[in-house]
């Protein structure tokens, strides 16, 4: 029998919330042939079927060279900001939109919050918040930034409405230091505007060891980081860019091949015989034009799609079935691409 995952919060932005987010990882469920499938019992299946959805959404990930080349980086500048009292370093994490920021963001996260909880098993109960995470709505200021911060760590006080951005900077600083914070992820970093959340985040910089990494669209060329004061923050941080995948690049389609190959490998489908997926790499690569977080949703629709109807007699993927999803995308997301059922051939 399977238990099913109790997700409680909404939101990362909050202690309890990003927790949960950064330990939600459940397992594949158990394979089973669609003959056992089938004879289970209504509300068991309804409970495998909730498994499987959340195995899509939560676990299947596939590794990036930007994964790699961000944890290394960050792994330095946690353990050297602290012992610089001078010019500390931040991270940034650049792309278009939907390119997988967050979810880089994320990963990275957890590890800087696994790597803390291994040397110090009793760091929450003794209050250590390792990782704070604030996601800026549109046209936030500095200050605003602040007190997302401060919400964060101290949910419960009240700040009184006159505060000053310099006391509210100095509360930040502290609470920061308090709870031993290593990292804070400004993630949608590209929304903010005005002068001050650059010299806000300089001067975060400046006061407190914990390392930041700002996440968003362009950042390198947007509004808030690609000009002005906002520059003086950007010469200050390390910039990771997503992209998509060349397909005329040998080791670019390569990566591809290999993503495909993972998400074929781990489909929660019963009686899944992957090839399908693995065979039809290079029209995938077309439909998403390269990009990874494209192919993640084609996949997710996919099993979706096959789990999601009621009169199936198998849960095999097909080439029918594949394009029933691409073709989907084409009215239903902004995806445009021309692939037929044609371009599609059928598992070896
Ligand atoms: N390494 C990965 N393996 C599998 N799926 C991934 C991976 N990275 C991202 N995805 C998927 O791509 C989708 C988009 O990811 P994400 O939300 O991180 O993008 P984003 O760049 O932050 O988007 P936005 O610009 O809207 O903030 C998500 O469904 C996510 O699960
Ligand atoms: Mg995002």
């Amino acid at each position: 029998m399977l238990e099913p995952l109790a997700l409680e919060h909404d939101r990362k932005t909050t202690l309890p919330g990003l927790r949960e987010a950064l330990n939600a990882l459940p397992p594949r469920p158990p394979i089973l042939s669609f003959a056992e499938y089938v004879a289970l019992p209504e509300d068991e299946r309804a409970v495998y079927d909730e498994a499987r959805d959340d195995f899509m959404r939560l676990t299947l990930r596939v590794p990036t060279p930007e994964q790699d080349l961000s944890a290394r980086i960050l792994a330095k500048l946690i353990a050297s900001n602290p012992r610089r009292k001078n010019s500390r370093r931040g991270l940034m994490i650049s792309a278009p939109m939907f390119y997988g920021k967050t979810e880089l963001a994320l990963l990275l996260a957890r590890s800087v919050e696994h790597e803390h909880a291994k040397r110090f098993p009793d760091y929450a109960a003794a209050g250590e918040v390792p990782v704070v995470w604030v996601e800026v709505t549109d046209h936030a200021t500095g200050k605003a930034l602040l007190s997302q911060i401060v919400r964060f760590l101290a949910p419960t006080v009240g700040l009184p409405t006159q505060i000053t951005t310099e006391e509210l900077r100095r509360r930040t600083v502290d609470l920061l230091h308090i709870h031993r914070t290593k990292l804070l992820v400004i993630d949608e970093a590209h929304n903010l505007s005005g002068s001050d959340p650059s010299s806000v985040i300089k001067a975060l910089q400046n006061e407190s060891s914990a390392t930041v990494a700002l996440v968003g669209i362009s950042l390198a060329s947007g509004k808030a980081f690609g000009s002005g004061a906002g520059l003086q923050v950007t010469m200050r941080c390390d910039m990771v860019e997503l992209r998509k995948i060349d397909g005329k690049s040998d080791d670019g389609l390569a990566l591809w091949r290999r993503w495909v190959a993972i998400f074929d490998r781990n489909l929660p489908l019963c009686d899944h015989v992957p090839g399908t997926l693995t065979r039809n790499a290079r029209v995938l690569h077309k439909a998403a034009n390269g990009r990874l977080a494209v192919l993640a949703m084609i996949v997710e629709r996919l099993v979706a799609s096959i789990v999601d109807d009621p009169h199936r007699q198998d849960e095999q993927v097909t080439r029918e079935r594949l394009f029933a999803v691409l073709d989907s995308l084409r009215h239903t997301t902004a995806v445009r691409h021309r692939i037929t059922l044609d371009d599609l051939v059928e598992a070896a």
